[in-house]
C-alpha cells in the first residue's frame, strides 16, 4: 500500500486505438451550480461534471480512484457491477462496507476488475447522493482479445437520469420525516439534458450527430433514482450486445427496457435517410396506478451530418410502449440471453426464498403521511433492514464487534400467504425492524427466489441488485411462485448474467450464483425510495480455506467511524 503516497498524483496513461487508459484517477466531490428547468441549484458532482466522468479500463485491470470529499455532506462511492474479488473494502455502500468519507477527507478506492466485459458504472452510495454523482465505466477487451461483435466506428455514452428542482437532500429529509411518498422528480434526463419538451430546455437537449453508414456503440446506464425506463430511437432499431457488463446474444430491439442500476450496450446503425431528423426518447414504465410517478418524456435528437436538410416537418418520433405495458417491459428482459451457455450452477447447496414488500409502520395518533396516517416502509422476508449508524457491517464482521448486526435472516419468510392477492389482511403489512445478515459458506451454489407481494398498495416491480456478484436470472413469472411447477420452465442454458434483475409486479424471479467472493455484500432494491425504506439484506460470504479465498487486508486509509 506504500505506493499510494508516491503514485498519488502520477497518472500513467496509454494511448491505444484512441482509448486513453489510466490507472489513477482523482474524483473531487464538490457542489456546483447547474441551471435546469428555468432554475438554478447547487448539485453534488464529481469534478464539477453532471453526469460524472467516464472511466475506461481494460478487462481485469485494477485502478485507484482517490475520492476527495470537498462538499458539505458525507459521501461514499460504489462501483456498480464490478465484483471486486476479495475486496469489499472498496465496494462503497455507507455503513455496510465502510463509514462515510466526511467533508474535507479523502479515501483511495482500489477497484479490481475481473470478469466484467462491457459497460458498468459508478455512483455515490450515501443517502440519495447518487442522484447527481454517477458516471459510466467503459470496459474494453485487453488486446489482442477482440470484441465478440464487429468493432463499432464510435462509442456514445448515454446516461439516463432524474432531476429534481429541489435540493435532493430536502426531498429525502421531507419523506423520511413525514413517512409519506417522496416527491416525484421534475424531469428525466439524457446525459443530463431534459430535452425540449420541458420548460426552458430548448437548448438543453442531448444531440447525437452521426454519419450515414457508420455504427455507434451506445453505452447506456439507467441512473434514475426511482424509475424503470423505456427508451427508443425513431426509425432505428438497436442491437443489444451486452447487459450489466456481460455480453449477450445480439438482440434486435425496437425499444429497450432498462431498470435503475442496469446497463446496456447497444449498436446503433446509422442507416436511415440522412436528410431527416430523428428523435430518441425515454419515459417511465410504471405498473401501479395508485402510486404517483413522473410521467414526462425526455427527448434527444439524432442528426445526420448531411448539409442538405429538409424542414422540421420531417421529424420522426419513436414509438414507446405505454407507461403501464408490463408485457412490453418484461418481454424485452426475457429476450436477453447470455452470449455464453452452460455456465449456470445446477447442483445447489442453498435455496433461499424471500419476499419483497412495501409495508406500513404505525405512527403516534396516525400522524404520518403514509396511508391511514402511518409510515411507509419496505422489507425482505418481512424484515425492514435497519442500517447501522456508527460502524459498518464489514468492520464489525472483520473485527468481531458484537451488537452491530444479527445473523438470522431466514431462508424463508415467516409466513406463507397468498402473496399476490388483491386484498390483504392488515396485520400482514407490519414488518420487523432489524439488522439481520445472511451468512453463506465460501463456494456455495446459491439460488434465491424473490417473490413480490401486493402488500400496501397492490404491488410494484422491484429492480433487485446484488453487490459482489453477477447472477444468472434463470426464471421469471407472474403471480405466486409455484415450487413444484415453475422450476421446469427455468432457462439453465443461456439465461442473462446480470447484477440487477427486475421482479415483475406481483411476480417473482429466480437467480443463481456461486458464492466464491468472500466479503460483505449488499443486496437491495435499486429504487432508492425502497432502499431508504429497508428493502435490503446483507450477505456475508465467509472466507475459504485457501489464501486466495480470503478477504484482502483492509486499506490503511479507511474512513474512521464515530
Ligand atoms: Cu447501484 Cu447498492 O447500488
Ligand atoms: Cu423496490
Amino acid at each position: 500500500m506504500a505506493h499510494y503516497s508516491f503514485l498519488h498524483y502520477l497518472v500513467i496513461s496509454l494511448f491505444l486505438h484512441n482509448i486513453c487508459i489510466a490507472d489513477h484517477y482523482t474524483f473531487t466531490v464538490k457542489e456546483v451550480p447547474y441551471k435546469k428547468l428555468c432554475s438554478t441549484k447547487k448539485i453534488l458532482t464529481v469534478n464539477g461534471q453532471f453526469p460524472g466522468p467516464v472511466l475506461k479500463v481494460y478487462k481485469g485491470d485494477t485502478i485507484y480512484v482517490n475520492v476527495r470529499n470537498r462538499a458539505s455532506e458525507n459521501i461514499t462511492m460504489h462501483w456498480h457491477g464490478v465484483e471486486q474479488p476479495r475486496n469489499p473494502w472498496s465496494d462503497g455502500p455507507e455503513y455496510i462496507t465502510q463509514c462515510p468519507i466526511r467533508p474535507g477527507s479523502d479515501f483511495m478506492y482500489k477497484v479490481i476488475f475481473s470478469i466484467e466485459d462491457a459497460t458498468v458504472w459508478w455512483h455515490a452510495h450515501s443517502s440519495w447522493t447518487r442522484a447527481t454523482v454517477h458516471g459510466p465505466i467503459f470496459v474494453y477487451p485487453r488486446p489482442p482479445k477482440a470484441l465478440p461483435f464487429p468493432k463499432p466506428d464510435h462509442e456514445v455514452s448515454l446516461v439516463l437520469g432524474e432531476w429534481w428542482k429541489k435540493d435532493v437532500r430536502e426531498v429525502v429529509e421531507l419523506f423520511t420525516r413525514t413517512g409519506g411518498d417522496p416527491n416525484v422528480s421534475d424531469a428525466l434526463t439524457i446525459n443530463g439534458h431534459p430535452g425540449f419538451l420541458y420548460p426552458c430546455s430548448k437548448s438543453d437537449t442531448f444531440k447525437l450527430v452521426v454519419e450515414k453508414g457508420k455504427t455507434y456503440r451506445i453505452r447506456m446506464v439507467n441512473a434514475a433514482m426511482n424509475l424503470i425506463l423505456f427508451f427508443a430511437i425513431a426509425k432505428h432499431s438497436l442491437t443489444v450486445v451486452a447487459a450489466d457488463g456481460h455480453y449477450t446474444k445480439p438482440l434486435n430491439a425496437a425499444y429497450i427496457t432498462i431498470s435503475p442500476g442496469q446497463t446496456l450496450d447497444a449498436l446503433l446503425h446509422a442507416d436511415q435517410n440522412p436528410k431527416r431528423t430523428y428523435h430518441m426518447a425515454a419515459r417511465a414504465y410504471h405498473s401501479n396506478p395508485v402510486i404517483n410517478f413522473n410521467n414526462s418524456t425526455t427527448v434527444g435528437i439524432l442528426h445526420y451530418n448531411d448539409d442538405a436538410k429538409t424542414s422540421s416537418s420531417s421529424k420522426r418520433y419513436p414509438n414507446l410502449p405505454r407507461y403501464n405495458d408490463t408485457r412490453a417491459a418484461f418481454s424485452f428482459f426475457a429476450n436477453i440471453k447470455s452470449l455464453y451457455s452452460g455456465q449456470v450452477p445446477v447442483k445447489l447447496s442453498r435455496k433461499i426464498f424471500t419476499t419483497v414488500s412495501i409495508n406500513l409502520l404505525s405512527c403516534p395518533n396516525n400522524s404520518c403521511e403514509g396511508p391511514n396516517g402511518s409510515r411507509l416502509a419496505a422489507s425482505m422476508s418481512n424484515i425492514s433492514f435497519v442500517t447501522p449508524s456508527h460502524v459498518d457491517i464489514l468492520k464489525a464482521y472483520y473485527l468481531h464487534l458484537k451488537g452491530v448486526y444479527g445473523t438470522r435472516f431466514p431462508d424463508f419468510p415467516p409466513l406463507f400467504f397468498n402473496f399476490t392477492a388483491q386484498n390483504q389482511p392488515m396485520f400482514l403489512q407490519t414488518p420487523r425492524l432489524a439488522t439481520e445478515v445472511k451468512k453463506i459458506e465460501f463456494g456455495e451454489a446459491v439460488e434465491i427466489v424473490i417473490q413480490g407481494t401486493s402488500l400496501t398498495g397492490g404491488g410494484i416491480d422491484h429492480p433487485m441488485h446484488l453487490h459482489g456478484f453477477s447472477f444468472y436470472v434463470v426464471g421469471v413469472g407472474f403471480g405466486n411462485f409455484n415450487a413444484s411447477e415453475d422450476p421446469s420452465s427455468y432457462n439453465l442454458y443461456d439465461p442473462p448474467y446480470r447484477n440487477t434483475a427486475t421482479v415483475p409486479i406481483n411476480g417473482w424471479i429466480t437467480i443463481r450464483f456461486v458464492a466464491d467472493n468472500p466479503g460483505v455484500w449488499f443486496m437491495h432494491c435499486h429504487f432508492d425510495r425502497h432502499l431508504t425504506w429497508g428493502m435490503n439484506v446483507v450477505f456475508i460470504v465467509k472466507n475459504g480455506r485457501a489464501p486466495n479465498q480470503q478477504i484482502l487486508p483492509p486499506p490503511p486509509d479507511l474512513p474512521p467511524c464515530y
